[in-house]
């Protein structure tokens, strides 16, 4: 039987961690191992903070505070988030810099690396301001992109256009320290021989040919990010001029220098597996060799062991080409080749709202206060997970988590649970029987059983919306059973027929109860508690649900206890009250950050003919100052308002602010430009239900024609698309 070795991505120590990183490598992997620990299967999960690097410096010195003092302060933060989320890593969430094995097998893998060959050193000019007496290390220099000309591009990459930039070819570079502009000087760095790793065995491995590992699936995203990378591959600096993170290993060391963080950052899953493995030891009494970590990092047979990483899309090339190379290039010299990766299933990019996640624009919610306001982290654990990134970017909004937690949740499980245990209470005398199925619950079974099915066969493929749906959908059979059977009213002349419902409805929840393990972790433990399961084996549990869609301990009858509450409805007020407060945070910030605003929102006053359909109707000022003459409802009724879904969008070349929406509208499909390019990104749009208004006179824009409009509001922040909040088909109109 394999192992599971899973890791989600070290998060930076640098700042508070959102909805979207939680869903991006946490939560997900969180899910997993919980299956996997269900299934029986041997399983480490490794996780803590990244905590060298550049980025961290420069923020610690902006903030005052020492390097490790600034990162011990985000590691709790960090820490503590991920586990108010009940995410369980294997203890200790250790860090980078904190972890005690972390520098010696770093310097591990790069000797290792040294000696195989796989290391290039290369005098290079670089960037060195005199004023500071420092060579400038990526992002201690910013410049404009040589690529896409954006501004305030670091010395590494672009956030802009995501190209990986030659420090030297930035444009207009400055010092970030001080200002000035940086001359350049001789250094000498190491480079991790990416052309030749490839050429050895990591670019077979990666095409699933090398015979000696495992086939990885890639999932299409990853493929095609990494097939583009593969394509043009250089070799990699591996170190840096800084005076934080982890120094080279004799005889290499040399003052001012250490390895650069994305070298060192992915060994902490091995330097952490290290301290997970001590600390097991220590709970029994033992002690372990300061080799342990090979056991799961270079096992005898590497296909004994799965290694899983869980990340974010920004993680790709790291995941599946940087550290695997890093690995492959260990040769035997830990006594068996370093794993490959088994899979990587990446998230795409989770926003918010119809935003990206920023926190410095106010464009965030604090995972904290909001576990707070709803203390059930099972409703949000359900919510981020049944709107995942898994396939394409998708986004948090309140309205989705108001739909989750009231329909997906109180209605479909709580209210189910409820309304068949306060029965029997009432009733029954507080006791259920098991009765035999009649043709009524055969056919509910019939139902349920492919969604057991449907369950595991998701978890294993990472498909964890699939897996969320199939715990709904057997929520949502069995109550079109209950109230099929309608148990008040039998009682009146068939006692059997009520105490068979309640049976079956309890039987079922009992299964979503096992079922809802790994998602709703406190919600599951309440069901099977209440259905008289409470002391179950969830591990025999699964076997017996799939070997016959039964389990033992259910077959006995139980006696209703306290009736738990799951989940309490959140209403409309309450959600409309956090979008209003979140577009006030937005607001709030972006006055602070007037360069910002100038920057990003054109003014309205430069483009007075411009045909930005969903702006134009609100120049500077919002719309409601205006105050526009009166008109009667038979003038508003000249409006032509449908709902359609946009299925196709893509940027109009030349022209910043517009993108060309195909929507469909039921009957038709219509082509509309929308002046909203600044604000939403084409794949944000893609799937997203609008309202068109489709009496409007056609017209033509950059030779394209424009049929109609699309609805937008503003509060001179920029566009905001107007959508309904429940699910609406094409074509409904609007009045
Ligand atoms: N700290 C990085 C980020 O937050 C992820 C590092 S993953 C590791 O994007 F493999 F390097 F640890
Ligand atoms: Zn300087």
């Amino acid at each position: 039987m394999p192992r599971y070795l899973v890791t989600s991505a070290l998060p930076y120590a640098n700042g508070p961690i959102h909805f979207g990183h939680v869903i991006g490598a946490y939560l997900p992997a969180d899910v997993y191992v919980r299956y996997r620990r269900m299934r029986g299967d041997d399983t480490l999960f490794v996780c803590g903070t990244d905590e060298h690097g550049v980025a961290i410096t420069i923020n610690a010195e902006a903030t005052g505070v020492g390097y490790r003092e600034f990162v011990d302060r985000w590691h709790r933060v960090i820490g503590d988030t991920l586990a108010a989320f009940g995410i369980q890593f294997d203890t200790p969430f250790s860090g980078t810099n904190r972890c005690r094995h972390h520098e010696r097998i770093s310097q591990r893998f790069f000797k290792n690396l040294h000696e195989n060959g796989y290391l290039l050193q290369k005098t290079e000019r670089q960037w060195y301001c005199e004023k500071d007496a420092m060579f400038l290390a990526d992002r201690y220099l910013e410049g404009t992109c040589p690529f896409c000309g954006a501004e305030n591009a670091r010395g590494d990459e672009c956030k802009k256009c995501g190209q990986w930039i030659d420090a030297l070819a930035l444009k207009n570079p400055h010092c970030k320290l001080c200002g000035t502009t940086p001359v350049v000087r001789e250094t000498a760095h190491w480079y991790l021989d990416l052309p030749k790793l490839h050429a050895d065995g990591v670019g077979e491995w990666f095409e699933g040919k090398n015979p000696r590992r495992e086939h990885v699936e890639w999932k299409p995203n990853v493929r095609s990010f990494v097939g583009n990378m593969l394509a043009d591959l250089h070799p990699r600096p591996i170190t840096r001029d800084l005076r934080w993170g982890v120094p080279l290993p004799t005889p290499f060391t040399e003052e001012g220098k250490v390895l650069y963080v994305w070298f060192d950052a992915p060994i902490g899953y091995c330097s952490i597996t290290q301290e997970v493995l001590e600390e097991r030891a220590r709970r029994k009494g033992e002690t372990i060799e300061d080799n342990a970590w090979l056991d799961w990092w270079a096992p005898k047979n590497p296909s004994d062991v799965r290694l899983i990483h869980f990340i974010g899309k920004d993680n790709i090339g790291f995941h599946t080409i940087v550290f695997p190379s890093m690995s492959f290039g260990q040769g035997d010299r830990f006594g068996h080749p370093v794993v490959m990766p088994w899979a990587v299933p990446a998230m795409e990019f989770y926003n918010l709202q119809g935003r990206k996640f920023s926190t410095s624009d106010g464009w965030t919610i604090d995972p904290i206060e909001f576990l707070k306001r709803y203390p059930n982290v099972d409703a949000a654990r359900f919510t981020l997970l049944s709107t995942s990134p898994e396939t394409a970017d998708s986004e948090f909004t309140f309205e989705d988590f108001q739909r989750v937690n009231n329909r997906d949740l109180a209605d479909n499980l709580g209210n189910l649970l409820s309304r068949a245990l306060r029965f029997a209470k009432d009733k029954l005398d507080g006791v259920v029987d098991r009765r035999d199925p009649t043709e009524a619950e055969r056919a509910l079974y019939a139902e349920v059983t492919p969604q057991i099915h449907a369950w595991a066969q998701a978890l294993e493929k990472f498909e964890i919306r699939n897996a969320c749906s199939a715990l709904v959908a057997i929520g949502r059979a069995t109550n079109r059973y209950f109230d099929a059977c309608a148990p008040w009213s039998a009682i009146k002349s068939d006692r059997v027929a009520a105490e068979r419902c309640i049976d079956w409805t309890t039987r079922c929840l009992g299964i979503i109860g096992i079922l809802a393990e790994p998602f709703l972790p406190n919600a599951a433990r309440a069901i099977r508690e209440s259905v008289g399961i409470g002391g179950i084996d969830l591990r025999q549990a699964v076997d017996e649900l799939l070997a016959r869609s039964q389990v033992t301990a259910a077959e006995i009858g139980f006696r209703v206890g306290e009736v738990p509450i799951l989940f309490q409805k959140i209403d409309d007020k309450t959600i409309a009250a956090e979008v209003a407060a979140l577009r006030e945070r937005a607001a709030a910030s972006a006055k602070t950050t007037t360069k910002n605003m100038t920057e990003n929102v054109p003014a309205a006053a430069s483009q007075p003919a411009a045909p930005t359909p969903a702006a134009a109707p609100t120049p500077a000022a919002p719309a409601a100052a205006a105050g526009k003459p009166e008109i009667t409802i038979d003038d508003f009724a000249k409006v032509e308002l449908r709902v359609g879904t946009v299925v196709v969008a893509e940027r109009v070349p030349k022209a910043d602010k517009l993108l060309r929406l195909e929507v469909d509208l039921g009957t038709e499909k219509r082509q509309v430009l929308s002046g909203i390019a600044l604000k939403y990104a084409p794949e944000q749009l893609v799937g997203k239900r609008v309202v068109v208004v489709c009496n409007l006179a056609p017209r033509t824009m950059r030779g394209l024609e424009s049929r109609g409009m699309i609805l937008a509001a503003d509060d001179g922040s920029g566009p905001v698309i107007v959508s309904p909040t429940a699910d609406v088909s094409p074509g409904a109109t609007v009045k």
